[in-house]
Parts: C-alpha cells; sequence; structure tokens
C-alpha cells in the first residue's frame, strides 16, 4: 500500500509536537478516530483483491498500533509535565511564619471578676447570681429600703417602662448587687458563704460614674458570725488583690440593710499624682458592709434569732481602676480599639490566687 511511511512519519511527528492535551486529542480523532486518516485508508481493505490485503492489513495495523503507543506515551508525558507545573506554580515554603491575625483581649472588669472570684473561692465562697431586670421588691423593700425612703431617690433608678393601665408593681435595673442576698437565702437558705458579681446600672455619668458598671456582693450567714469575720476577711482579699499588706478603716455608716453599718477604706498613698495601696497614711474608700439587718433576714426566709450575717458590696471597676492604674471609669465601656489592647489581659494570662493576681 502506498503512502504508509508518509503517514507514518507525519503522524508521529505531529503526536511528538503536540503542546497540551487538546491538541493531541485533536490529532488522534484525525488520525485513528472515526473518520481518521488511518482509520478511512482500513476501509479502503475491502476493496483490495487479497492478495494486496494480506500485505497491506498487516502494515496498515502495524501502523495504528505503532500510532496508538504514540498517542498513549505522548498523553502520558503531557500529563506528567502538567503535574510537574502544579507542583512548580503551589509550591509553599511552609517553614514561613504564618501572617498576624489580630487577637482580642480579656477585658480589666473580666479579668478583676475572675481574680476576685478565685480569692473568695480560696475562702470558701461559692459564686451567686441574680437578674439585672429586678422587680422593685428586691431591690428595694426586701432590703429594707420602703417606697417612701431617700435611698430609692438618691440611687438615680432606671425603671421599666409600663403601658398605661399597667399596674403591676414596677421592674428597675437592679442599682446594686445587693438583691442577690435575697435571692439566694430564699434558694438556698443558712448557712452561707457567697459573692455575687455583675452588672447594675444608675443614672449617672462624669469621670467616676457610668451608667453601668460592676459591683460584687459578699455575704456569709452562720450562727457565729461578727464583724470581726467581716475585717479578717476583707483584710485578707485586699492583700491577696493588690499583692501586699494592706489595712483597712472601718468607718461608721448607715445603709438600711445592715446594722451597724460600715464604710471601708484601704490605706494608700497619692504621691506623684498616683495612688499606690498598702502604703502610706491616706484613705480612699472601696466598699459599703455591716451586719446584715434582721428584717433582711427575714425577708431571706432566715430567723435573725438564730443565724446572723456580714454583707459587704464593693465596686469591681474602681479596684479594677486602682490595680491596674486606669485614669477614667468611662473608657472602660467605650469599646475603643486601642484602650482595649492597652489595658487588655491575654487569654493565657488567667488569675489564681496563687499566682500572684
Ligand atoms: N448596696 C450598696 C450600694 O450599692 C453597697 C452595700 C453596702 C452592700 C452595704 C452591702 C452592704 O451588702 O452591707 O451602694
Amino acid at each position: 500500500m502506498d503512502g504508509l511511511d508518509s503517514l507514518r512519519s507525519t503522524w508521529l511527528e505531529k503526536i511528538a509536537g503536540a503542546a497540551d492535551e487538546a491538541t493531541l486529542e485533536e490529532f488522534r480523532v484525525a488520525a485513528v478516530g472515526k473518520k481518521g486518516e488511518i482509520s478511512l485508508k482500513m476501509r479502503e481493505l475491502g476493496k483490495m483483491s487479497p492478495e494486496e490485503r494480506q500485505v497491506a492489513g498487516p502494515a496498515l495495523n502495524a501502523l495504528k498500533n505503532e500510532v496508538n503507543a504514540a498517542l498513549a506515551a505522548k498523553k502520558a508525558a503531557l500529563g506528567d509535565a502538567a503535574l510537574d507545573e502544579r507542583l512548580r506554580a503551589e509550591w509553599l515554603d511552609v517553614t514561613l511564619p504564618s501572617r498576624p491575625r489580630r487577637q482580642g483581649t480579656i477585658h480589666p472588669v473580666s479579668q478583676v471578676t475572675e481574680e476576685v472570684t478565685a480569692i473568695f473561692a480560696d475562702m470558701g465562697f461559692t459564686v451567686a447570681e441574680g437578674p439585672q431586670v429586678e422587680t422593685d421588691f428586691y431591690n428595694f423593700d426586701a432590703l429594707n429600703i420602703p417606697g417612701h425612703h431617700p435611698a430609692r431617690a438618691e440611687m438615680d433608678t432606671f425603671y421599666m417602662h409600663r403601658k398605661e393601665g399597667d399596674n403591676r408593681p414596677p421592674h428597675v435595673l437592679r442599682t446594686h448587687t445587693s438583691p442577690v442576698q435575697i435571692r439566694h437565702m430564699e434558694a438556698h437558705g443558712a448557712p452561707c458563704r457567697v459573692i455575687a458579681p455583675g452588672r447594675v446600672y444608675r443614672a449617672d455619668y462624669d469621670q467616676t460614674h457610668t451608667p453601668m458598671f460592676h459591683q460584687v456582693e459578699g455575704m456569709a450567714i452562720d450562727t457565729d458570725i461578727s464583724m470581726a469575720n467581716l475585717k479578717w476577711v476583707l483584710e485578707e482579699f485586699f492583700t491577696a488583690f493588690f499583692g501586699t499588706k494592706v489595712r483597712t478603716r472601718f468607718r461608721a455608716s448607715h445603709f438600711p440593710f445592715t446594722e451597724p453599718s460600715a464604710e471601708v477604706d484601704i490605706q494608700c498613698s497619692f504621691e506623684g499624682g498616683t495612688v499606690k495601696v498598702g502604703e502610706g497614711d491616706g484613705w480612699l474608700e472601696v466598699l459599703g458592709s455591716g451586719m446584715m439587718h434582721p428584717k433582711v433576714l427575714q425577708a431571706g426566709g432566715i430567723d435573725p434569732d438564730v443565724y446572723q450575717g456580714f454583707a459587704f458590696g464593693m465596686g469591681i471597676d474602681r479596684i479594677a481602676m486602682l490595680k491596674y492604674g486606669v485614669p477614667d471609669l468611662r473608657a472602660m465601656f467605650e469599646s475603643d480599639l486601642r484602650w482595649l489592647k492597652h489595658y487588655g489581659f491575654g487569654a493565657l494570662e488567667a488569675p489564681a490566687v496563687h499566682s500572684g493576681v
């Protein structure tokens, strides 16, 4: 059969030069596809004499096999090349340092709440919680603050809106954490030792007041609790919290829910415009406290002839500012990222009593 040699060299050359798999596929169709050049040649076998066919048949078959083998080999080579190219292009240096990611920080109030909790937990106090939207009964009446009492007005209370004609007793945003005392006594009775940290609300705004701030309430009830226990617990707390021996000063005061009542100052110096706790002969007021009023114990379902308790309420933000040198309370709650980055804590700086909190 004529022309087989040139057919052979043409196709083998084309296949060898194919630049990619798509071109190679075109060549395959054109050579050995149904209507390919070699396939058409094979159809011609039918018109040949048996003698001619005996020569041309094997020769054509051999050509077809050779072309198919060349196609397969080239296809494999092109595949390898494509893979090599991908490997080169997608090369990655896994030893490079990763891109920096913005990380949040723990807010000083959260950090200090954890610190306070750790220290009181070490003295056997558990944590109690109550709602931030309170009834005026828990926020005032049960704490021996009757309706006409000036403390209600003094606290700049936020009242929840009521529809006209809705005569239910009002709800308030709790003005202090003291209502948790009542809720805890009702639920768990005596004896008990708890702290109740959380948000409280008063309509007030200046350098040392924000409408929302944080308090921690403390309460210990038993059959032989006295002011001496209160003083020991508080001095123990401040010494652990500030990491230095802190003296306290109890000043006689008045709260409706305690009798006797005391405001507590901690020792500090004010030299050079900075406050240093635990030294000097200055004093700074940090909390209110006292022996729980018999009416408050009663409101919580506890017999005041059998049990006594001490209680205190302390500003968390206040002691956070003192310990970490925050000058303005308002900045605490403005969500300024630069402020948060500066005063915030890393996630792994977990407070514990023995890690020098
Ligand atoms: N509830 C008071 C306030 O917010 C603080 C306080 C004073 C709490 C005396 C007490 C206490 O438990 O005994 O101003």
